[in-house]
């Protein structure tokens, strides 16, 4: 569906300039409206994978019925509208992030590819032994277990920021840990258990005052508040379209141009290269030099339509919408007896939290039983729950397609389950 198609629609949620018709968003994603276990379906895990508004899911129906086509790589028309729509998709993202420009944007299958793309090129070829990579203790496996694996290569060594018991990061740490020795700075702009919000740019801006290269985990930011990676001063940011409300199975790197001219291939082979030889080759420049094989045309398309959807949307609003949801969970959250919030009040759309009397496993499964999606686990977060002493937490992750009425439900289920529990 072309972009301006989806603009049209979506002006139509919107009542005035400001004021957002967020029940009507809601008549956007048909998955929401059914039952679960016999009572409507309320959907709390966002965070760990959004639903898809019906231009999404209309745009990827719509290529494959009429579109569908290898592309970069054939002189017909159908391989024409495929390249165009994957390229469009591609400036779309670049727009969305505001990067200087196109080719600074790399297709990928997800925030954990983009961040292995980066350990496995730019941390291979320019990170030796006795270099620092400074992370904090807030990480998702996705941002740790790359640099573990690139450490054990290189004799690089890992340091961490400490996360606080409020769940901020020990900024007051940063002098004494962001040395001259560290090469790299990767952090999560929110972190997905504690709903955390970094304050990035000056995390980026003292990476930079050392000459370390900065990483953003974008991957719980880029579809609930807006992004600018110029503004920023990131070196490189990661995200993953399935987490704003584009497909699985595509995500993006934003990497400054400099740095990507200076990186090595990862994946070698089709579509890459510029010129092959049986002995050697020589490689495009980025994006194409990190794009091998054909790539994952449908769904970048796909995310190209969640972008102008979110955009048609404005994510200030969606920002506030969410933000405002967990904050009410947090403090209807905080009246029931046995129950702790994790993480700081100033939050993202998310609340992290733990009930004395049951397990986060058996909680969010009692949930479910009464159509509540929840998460319960350690969220790719061992080493923070092993920091804080916990098995793991239940997660309510909210988006703009949830409602108040929706929390209010959720507290009726968990006041219930304490008095099953205990
Ligand atoms: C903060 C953060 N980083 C990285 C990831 C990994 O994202 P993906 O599995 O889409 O690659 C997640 C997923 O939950 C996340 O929350």
């Amino acid at each position: 569906m072309a972009g301006s198609k989806v603009r049209a629609i979506l002006a139509i949620h919107m009542q005035t300039t400001t004021e957002v018709n967020w029940q009507a968003i809601r008549k956007d994603f048909p998955i929401l409206h059914q039952e679960v276990h016999g009572t409507p379906l309320i959907y709390f895990d966002s965070a760990a994978s959004s639903q898809k508004p019906r231009a999404v899911i209309d745009t990827l129906r719509h290529y494959y019925e009429h579109d569908n086509a290898n592309v970069h790589r054939g002189l017909h028309v159908l391989s024409t509208r495929a390249t165009e729509g994957y390229e469009a998709a591609r400036a779309k993202l670049a727009t969305y992030l505001n990067a200087a420009s196109a080719d600074e944007i790399i297709f990928t299958r997800g925030t954990t590819e983009s961040i292995n793309l980066v350990a496995n090129t730019w941390g291979a070829k320019f990170l030796r032994a006795g270099d620092v990579i400074l992370l904090t203790e807030m990480e998702h496996h996705s941002n740790l277990v790359p640099w573990q694996m690139l450490a054990e290569r290189t004799g690089t060594v890992l340091r961490f920021v400490p996360a606080l018991e409020d769940g901020t990061l020990a900024l007051g740490a940063l002098d004494s840990l962001l040395t001259r020795e560290v090469k790299l700075f990767a952090f999560t702009h929110i972190s997905n258990s504690l709903g955390t919000i970094n304050p990035v740019t000056d995390l980026c801006a003292a990476a930079r005052a050392v000459g370390a290269v900065s990483l953003v985990d974008a991957a719980q930011s880029a579809g609930h508040c807006p992004i600018d990676v110029q503004a920023l001063g990131c070196d490189f940011l990661a995200l993953s379209g399935h987490k704003m409300c584009g497909p699985t199975g595509i995500g993006a790197l934003y990497g400054r141009a400099e740095l990507l001219d200076a990186m090595p291939p990862w994946h070698g082979g089709g579509e890459m290269i510029l010129s092959v030889n049986y002995e050697r080759s020589t490689f495009k420049k980025a994006p194409g030099k990190f794009e091998a094989g054909t790539p994952n045309i449908a769904d970048a398309i796909g995310l190209g339509a969640a972008v102008d959807y979110l955009e048609g949307i404005g994510r200030a609003a969606i920002f506030e919408h969410d933000t405002q949801l967990a904050a009410y969970a947090q403090g209807r959250l905080e009246e029931l007896p046995g129950v702790r919030v994790l993480g700081p009040r100033e939050r993202a759309g998310l609340v992290g939290f733990v009930m004395e009397a049951a397990h986060p496993h058996d909680l969010t499964t009692y949930a479910d039983q009464y159509g509540l999606a929840l998460r319960g686990g350690h969220h790719c977060n061992q080493p923070l729950m092993r920091k804080m002493g916990l098995p793991g937490t239940t997660r309510a992750s909210f988006y703009f397609y949830n409602t108040k009425e929706e929390i209010d439900r959720m507290m009726e289920i968990l006041d219930n389950a304490v008095r099953f529990f205990a």
